[in-house]
């Protein structure tokens, strides 16, 4: 019970280095009620140290991280004065590779009803998680141009699948509806029209999901789940899909349930060291102003405790969230009035109240 775990802190550039302390304070109060406890770390990986010294991920730093912590909590990357992004590149998709985040996992909860552009749908209405591939699929870098900046020109980017790719980020979602008693799990992909590369999904589904007959398995196009998303979300539980699909869907699904400022998020490779991350960037249009919304980093941190196996803890973080969108103590993207530091103290104070009137103190 006594067991500390040890939490690396990258809060990047912009707004990530103002929510992240948000997110630290509020994890420290989820703790501080249930006695469990956290030893933070923190790294200055980012723009301003790149622009210092030239230091975007050290060599060292996959290893380390993987030996010396339990998990990453993350803020974002991307500063305009380095145009090239190069820093932010080899700091989160370096990392995203290196440790081999298989897993991005994202999910989307209504808290309050007034937060969804849906009509007529309430909280219960948006409660699915998608778990999108992370390190293969259209993303992994490989392509080409040829004849470039001439009228012949020619780009290729290849869309990589591989069978233990596949059948790796498939069975996760499964054995993640039944870890926590879901019923329902669809498969997305394109297979009508990419025929090699979703061909391979189709028959590792088909295969997959022989095992896991108490799940209602279904499968459903991209264009056909994005429709299906807007017109009626209650039908989602778990969507598993590919990195490019997945990276829209659950766009989507983040609008779907509040917006950029709350969606929290997971790269995860099971039973090694994991990285938790508001979907948001670095936002430079409102850094340094004390008015980005911290909800998205406490969300993340809640999600990080629940794969840490402190699901109390957690909980207890989700619910604070709740509560401050209900009673309207937000920030100006969900229309309130108050600051990135107020919001984070607000959530703090309202977790050790409501975790000592659960004690029965
Ligand atoms: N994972 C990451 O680190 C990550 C993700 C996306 C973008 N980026 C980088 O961030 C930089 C800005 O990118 P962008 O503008 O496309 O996306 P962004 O998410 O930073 O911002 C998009 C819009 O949403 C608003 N917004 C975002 N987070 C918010 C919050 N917590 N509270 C209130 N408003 C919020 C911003 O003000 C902006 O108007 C770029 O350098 C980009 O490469 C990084």
């Amino acid at each position: 019970m006594s067991e500390t775990k040890r939490i690396a802190v990258i809060p990047g550039d912009g707004i990530g280095k103002e929510v992240t302390p948000e997110g630290v304070k509020v994890l420290e109060a989820a703790c501080a009620v249930s006695g469990r406890k956290l030893a933070f770390t923190h790294f200055d990986w980012g723009a301003d140290r790149f622009l210092k010294d030239g230091t975007t991920l050290p060599p060292e730093a996959p290893q380390m991280l993987q030996r010396d912590f339990d998990a990453i909590l993350f803020g974002a990357v991307g500063d305009p004065r380095v145009p090239s992004n190069q820093h932010a590149a080899d700091i989160l998709l370096g990392l995203r590779f290196k440790l081999d985040l298989y897993v991005n996992a994202r999910p989307c909860v209504l808290f309050d009803r007034r937060l969804t552009p849906l009509r007529d749908r309430g909280e219960q209405d948006v409660d699915f998680i998608v778990f999108r591939e992370n390190t293969e699929g259209a993303y992994a870098g490989v392509g080409g141009n040829f004849k470039q900046g001439t009228p012949d020109e020619v780009a290729v980017q290849e869309d990589v699948n591989t069978r233990k790719g596949v059948e790796r980020i498939i069975r996760y979602a499964l054995d993640y509806a039944r870890r926590k008693g879901l019923k329902r799990v669809c498969m997305s992909d394109k297979s009508n029209a990419m025929t090699y590369a979703h061909g391979l999904w189709q028959r590792v589904w088909k295969e997959l999901r022989e095992e896991y007959k108490e799940i209602e398995t279904r499968h459903l196009y991209v264009d056909t789940l994005v429709m299906e998303m807007v017109r009626d979300p209650t039908q989602f539980e778990v969507i598993v899909t590919c990195n490019m699909f997945g990276d829209i869907a659950s766009d989507l699904g983040a609008q779907l349930s509040g917006g950029l400022g709350l969606a929290p998020s997971g790269n995860i490779h099971p039973g090694k060291v994991s990285l938790f991350e508001p979907v948001h960037g670095s936002a430079p249009n409102i850094a340094g102003k004390n008015v980005a919304n911290p909800m998205g980093s406490a969300l993340t941190g809640a999600m990080m405790l629940d794969y840490l196996g402190l699901e109390r803890e957690a909980a207890l973080i989700c619910d604070a969230v709740c509560a401050a969108v209900r009673e309207g103590k937000t920030t100006p993207d969900l229309g309130g009035q108050m600051g990135t530091r107020e919001v984070g103290a607000w959530l703090s104070e309202r977790i050790v109240k409501s975790g000592l009137a659960g004690a029965g103190a």
